[in-house]
């Protein structure tokens, strides 16, 4: 069957399945399927395809149709411009979630153009600790530890299978030398590291278990439920961290945190609340979508 045939046949069932960009979400599929840049496709429409290929690309459009996520499809994505595995097991890295990565890049001292110059920075120099609560797919984990130098991080996860995964990403991304990886529940777990840390990041289950509302059907089907609801409001991973906090945060440490749409302000009280200072930091559509937290002096 021709290239052209097929992309109109997928994107009917696309369009029929209430996939929001049917052609285009063709033409990626496509695209995956035949190990094909996308440009190839399209200057190829006259290509013919071997059954195998059409069939194995129509699986994958069923698939879809169906609802599952693309990148559940391909089983990657990119986050930081960096390849991750990911598999139902681990949350998808979120775009938003990069703003999370570029605010610690900058509190490491790397040069972020973009970030709020207000920033607190990680006071000490030389080698610095991290420590990335709930590291899921280890987007955050492994971004920092690509792009910073002379840092080790601690990858905490209360899943081990989202462990294996970030430990996949981790090699895939040549870092595996500078990322410990946990398994701890980090709500109850006492003890889980003897270190203190410079820097710690985290971008915790932070839905309010009884609010689905506004949650794309295809988050609450396939994502994995521990990592989107938490209790007493979707607060409970700030309260236990900022309760942590002069336990395991270094002196001229600094703490970030991804929070929800309307959470900014009682993320800043939990942390302030503490003794700490806090800042919020917007994201591309003005929500504050990242909190940072430091011991007051
Ligand atoms: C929102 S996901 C974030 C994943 C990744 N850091 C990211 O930004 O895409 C939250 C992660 O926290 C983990 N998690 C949930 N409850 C936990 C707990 N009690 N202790 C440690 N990790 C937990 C989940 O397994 C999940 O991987």
């Amino acid at each position: 069957m021709k290239i052209s045939r097929l992309l109109n046949d997928a994107a009917l069932r696309l369009l029929q399945a209430q996939i929001e960009d049917p052609a285009f979400e063709a033409g990626l599929i496509l695209s995956w399927a035949i190990g094909k840049p996308r440009s190839f496709i399209y200057a190829h429409p006259d290509m013919e395809l071997s059954p195998d290929e059409v069939r194995g690309f129509m699986e994958l459009v069923e698939r879809r149709s169906r609802g599952g996520p693309f990148q559940y499809i391909t089983g990657e994505c990119e986050f930081m411009s960096l390849r991750f595995k990911v598999n139902p097991k681990v949350l998808i890295p979120r775009s938003e979630t990069e703003l999370l990565a570029e605010a610690a890049l900058f509190s490491l001292g790397c040069d972020q153009p973009f970030m709020d110059p207000r920033l607190f920075r990680v006071s000490k120099q030389g080698a610095r600790r991290v420590l990335d609560i709930g590291t899921g797919s280890g987007c955050l984990a492994v971004s920092v530890a690509w792009y910073a130098k002379n840092i080790l991080v601690d990858a905490l996860d209360i899943s081990e299978e989202a462990l294996e995964i970030a430990r996949q990403n981790a090699g895939i991304n040549n870092v595996s030398g500078c990322i410990r990886f946990i398994r701890a529940d980090f709500l109850s777990d006492q003890g889980f590291t003897s270190h203190k840390y410079d820097l710690i990041i985290s971008n915790p289950p932070y839905i309010p278990r009884d609010d689905k509302t506004g949650l794309m059907p295809s988050v609450e089907k396939y994502e994995p439920e521990g990592a989107l609801f938490a209790d007493d409001g979707g607060l409970c991973f700030y309260k236990r961290l900022a309760g942590l906090s002069r336990e395991i945060l270094n002196e001229g440490g600094v703490i970030l945190v991804e929070c929800g749409f309307n959470q900014s302000a009682s993320v800043q009280d939990i942390f302030q609340s503490h003794g700490m200072e806090t800042m919020s930091i917007k994201d591309l559509s003005g929500t504050e979508r990242v909190i940072a937290a430091r011991m007051r002096v």
